[in-house]
């Protein structure tokens, strides 16, 4: 596995994680931090639950379920038939995994204020969209960006990409980003000239911005714990997944693999978030909207990914192109911000008011 970005910088990764790795001789020890966020309680294996010996165990892991949650909140129908066990038992496991599944637990208002603060903001450096947006791009946030083929969503990733180097005075984050390219659209040459706009030194940007082509949906999956690795003495602020749902759409085709499809793109999007929450970073994923008018399910101007990628998101941008070169972009289902529009241009130097 390669990431592509400049030879210094591929050797500095690759002398700091090897820093790491004489440093950080307990392997538990990513478990641990991960837990810590969450909850101080050791979790639970599915290999633990009463009744599961390996032979099920190894079902239920290709089945797509890892972890307790994903199995307490199936049927013993469904989940007989996704991991070809008997009904019985399913029903069994489900119980048990219901009694021992960590749900998670009440947090004070004032704990998450705090964590709140830590919040910061990623420009466009376009008016337009800070504004609809409340400022910019939030870190510990999960953005999707949807629109139709051409409506400028790479664009977005691209620009978003080069002001994650600016620094923080400037609305960027003085960050590295790792740039996860599904269908080989990434373009350097891009990047230079964005670069340029916002009077950068081309090469520089390029040295911060580490790019992965993904082959295909599990790829891009290992990907994940690839920036894990490589991210150590980096300082990851922003993490691009362009496309997120290209391969999982192409790999699960039809009406039987639907619940596998979005059992695996949960885990991963669950992964992304993780790498936000981590690392006060920020997680764009693009994502079509159903291509065929016609089709009997898939409203063409709906995205694909259906609820487990509307539920994950935090921000869902909508873009279109209009008349004249100009592009919409519509915010939808924010939390705490007013759905609304605003218009922008694409140029050879980058998005503009
Ligand atoms: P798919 O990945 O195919 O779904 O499309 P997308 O939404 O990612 O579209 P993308 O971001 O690739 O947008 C492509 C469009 O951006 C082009 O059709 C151009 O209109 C515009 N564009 C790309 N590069 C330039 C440029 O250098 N100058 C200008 N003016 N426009 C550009
Ligand atoms: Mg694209």
């Amino acid at each position: 596995m390669v990431w592509v970005g400049s030879e210094r910088m591929a050797t500095k990764a690759k002398k700091k994680t090897k820093i790491e790795i004489e440093k950080n001789e307990d392997p538990q020890e990513d478990t641990m931090l991960m837990m810590a966020l969450d909850d101080d309680a050791p979790e639970v294996k599915i290999d633990d639950l009463p009744g599961v010996g390996p032979a099920t165990a190894e079902k239920l892991r290709e089945a797509g379920f890892d972890d307790l949650l994903s199995l307490a909140v199936m049927s013993p129908a469904d989940l007989a038939e996704q991991a070809e066990i008997g009904e019985s038992v399913a029903g069994k496991i489900i119980a048990a995994a219901k009694k021992m599944a960590n749900i998670g637990g009440f947090v004070s208002g004032g704990a998450l204020l705090e964590r709140r603060k830590e919040v910061q903001k990623l420009s466009a450096k376009v008016q337009s969209i800070d504004d609809l947006l409340g400022g910019g791009f939030e870190t510990q946030a999960l953005v999707e960006v949807y629109g139709a083929f051409g409506s400028g969503k790479t664009q977005i990733g691209h620009q978003l990409a080069v002001n994650c180097t600016l620094p923080v005075s400037e609305g960027g984050f003085d960050g590295d980003v790792f740039y996860i390219d599904t269908e080989d659209t990434f373009r350097p040459e891009r990047i230079t000239q964005m670069a340029r706009g916002q009077g950068l030194d081309p090469d520089q940007v390029l040295a911060r911005i580490h790019v992965a082509r993904a082959y295909n949906s599990a790829h891009q999956m290992l990907l994940v714990d690839e920036i894990k690795r490589v991210g150590k003495g980096l300082n990851v602020k922003m993490i691009i997944v362009d496309s997120l749902t290209s391969h999982f759409r192409a790999e699960f085709i039809g009406r039987g693999m639907l619940a596998n499809r979005q059992q695996k793109l949960n885990k991963h999007l669950k992964e992304l978030k993780q790498l936000a929450d981590i690392n006060n970073a920020l997680v764009l994923v693009t994502n079509q909207v159903h291509s065929k008018p016609d089709a009997m399910w898939g409203d063409p101007t709906k995205p694909v990914g259906g609820h487990v990628l509307a539920h994950a998101s935090t921000f869902r941008l909508y873009l279109r192109k209009a008349k004249g070169g100009r592009r919409i972009a519509r915010l939808v289902d924010s939390p705490n911000l007013p759905d609304g529009e605003c218009v922008y241009q694409v140029t050879e130097e980058g998005l503009k008011d």
